[in-house]
C-alpha cells in the first residue's frame, strides 16, 4: 500500500525563492525513502511539506488515499498521531523544563490517548524501545548526552505509534562515534515497527545504510531516483555522480573524479533548462534551452538528464 503520495509538489518563499520546485515522489508503508542533497537544496522544506507543518503553494500530496494538500490545521492534527518527526536538533524539540516522563507522554495527552496510568506504562516501554533506563524518565533534557538526547526525541515520535517517520539529518548534530549508534537504532525500529521513513541528509554514507531507495535533490528538484545499489553502483546523473566522486576514498573507487565547478545558484534564479547545467561537466547548448524530464531509464530508476549514462572508465 502506498502511505504517501506527492506530486508536482512546490513551496515558494518569501523573496521568490523556489524551495521546492516540482517534486514527485512516493513511499509505501514499511518503505524507507533516502533523501540527499547538497545544503539549501530543499529537503528540509519538501520534509516539512510531506508533514505540512508547511502548505504547498503547488501540487498535490496524498496521505492513505486522501488528498491532504490544504486540509486545515485543525482536520491535519487527527493525522500527526500518524506522523513523527524527529529533528537534527535535539535541544531545539526538546522542552527543556520537561521532564523525559513528560516529554514522551505529552503526544498521548495531546491526542487524547489512554489514562495516566496507561500513559506511565507506555513511557517506560518508549524508554525501552530505544535503549534508554526506567530511571532516566525524572530527569531533564540537559542531564544527557547529545546521542541520548536523540533517543528522546525518536522516542516521543514514535510515543503515538505512526505508521510514518520523517527523519531529518537526525544524526548530523552528533559525535561521529555516536552517529552510528543512532542509525542502528533508527534502522532496527524501522524494521521491527514496519515504519515507512523519509530518512533526509546530506551524509551519503547515512543514506546508503538507511535507504533500500533513494532520491537525489538539486535547487528544489529530485534529479535522480532510484534503489539503492543503482544510486551507489551506477549512478546516471551527473550530479549523483559528482556526489558520490567527492566522497569516494582515494584508491578505493575506479570512479573517475568529477570535481564540481562553481557554486550552488540562487534558487530564486535558477537557471534555464537544466538546472545542472552552469555546474556539470557533460552540459551542451541544449542543456540551457530544453529542462529534462525526469524519465525512467529502467524499472525503479528515473533521471532528470538528457545525457544519462555511467561514467567512462568505471
Ligand atoms: N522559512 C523560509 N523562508 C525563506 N527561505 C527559506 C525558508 N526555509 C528555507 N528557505 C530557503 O529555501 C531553500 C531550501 O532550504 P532547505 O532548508 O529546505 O534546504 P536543505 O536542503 O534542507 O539544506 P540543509 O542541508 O542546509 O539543511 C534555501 O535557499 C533556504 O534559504
Ligand atoms: S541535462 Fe545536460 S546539463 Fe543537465 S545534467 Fe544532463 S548533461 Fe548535464
Ligand atoms: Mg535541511
Amino acid at each position: 500500500m502506498t502511505l504517501l503520495v506527492a506530486r508536482d509538489l512546490r513551496k515558494t518563499f518569501a523573496g521568490g525563492v523556489r524551495a521546492v520546485d516540482g517534486v514527485d515522489l512516493s513511499i509505501g508503508a514499511g518503505e524507507t525513502l533516502g533523501l540527499v542533497g547538497e545544503s539549501g537544496c530543499g529537503k528540509s522544506t519538501l520534509a516539512r511539506l510531506v508533514l505540512r507543518l508547511i502548505e504547498p503553494d503547488g501540487g498535490v500530496l496524498a496521505f492513505r488515499g486522501n488528498d491532504i494538500t490544504h486540509l486545515p490545521e485543525r482536520a491535519m492534527r487527527a493525522l500527526r498521531r500518524d506522523m513523527g518527526v524527529v529533528f537534527q536538533d535535539p535541544f531545539g524539540s526538546l522542552n527543556p523544563r520537561m521532564s523525559v516522563a513528560q516529554l514522551l507522554a505529552e503526544p498521548l495527552r495531546v491526542h487524547g490517548i489512554g489514562n495516566g496510568a496507561s500513559r506511565a506504562a507506555r513511557v517506560s516501554a518508549l524508554l525501552d524501545l530505544v535503549g534508554l533506563l526506567p530511571e532516566h524518565a525524572a530527569r531533564y533534557p540537559h542531564e544527557f548526552s547529545g546521542g541520548q538526547r536523540q533517543r528522546i526525541a525518536i522516542a516521543r515520535a514514535l510515543a503515538t505509534e505512526p505508521a510514518f517517520l520523517v527523519c531529518d539529518e537526525p544524526t548530523s548534530a552528533l559525535d561521529v562515534s555516536i552517529q552510528a549508534q543512532v542509525l542502528n537504532l533508527l534502522r532496527e525500529l524501522q524494521e521491527r515497527l514496519g515504519l515507512a521513513c523519509l530518512f533526509v541528509s546530506h551524509n551519503l554514507a547515512a543514506v546508503r545504510h538507511m535507504a533500500p531507495r533513494v532520491a537525489v535533490m538539486y535547487l528544489g528538484q529530485v534529479v535522480e531516483e532510484a534503489p539503492r545499489e543503482a544510486i551507489f553502483g551506477a549512478p546516471q546523473h551527473p550530479y549523483t555522480q559528482a556526489l558520490l566522486s567527492a566522497v569516494a576514498e582515494p584508491g578505493a573507487a575506479r570512479r573517475q573524479r568529477i570535481v564540481l565547478k562553481g557554486e550552488v545558484p540562487s534558487p530564486a534564479d535558477p537557471p534555464s533548462g537544466c538546472r545542472f547545467r552552469t555546474r556539470c561537466p557533460r552540459a551542451v547548448t541544449r542543456c540551457a534551452a530544453e529542462v529534462p524530464a525526469l524519465a525512467e531509464l529502467a524499472p525503479g530508476h528515473r533521471v532528470a538528464c538528457h545525457f544519462p549514462g555511467v561514467l567512462e572508465g568505471v
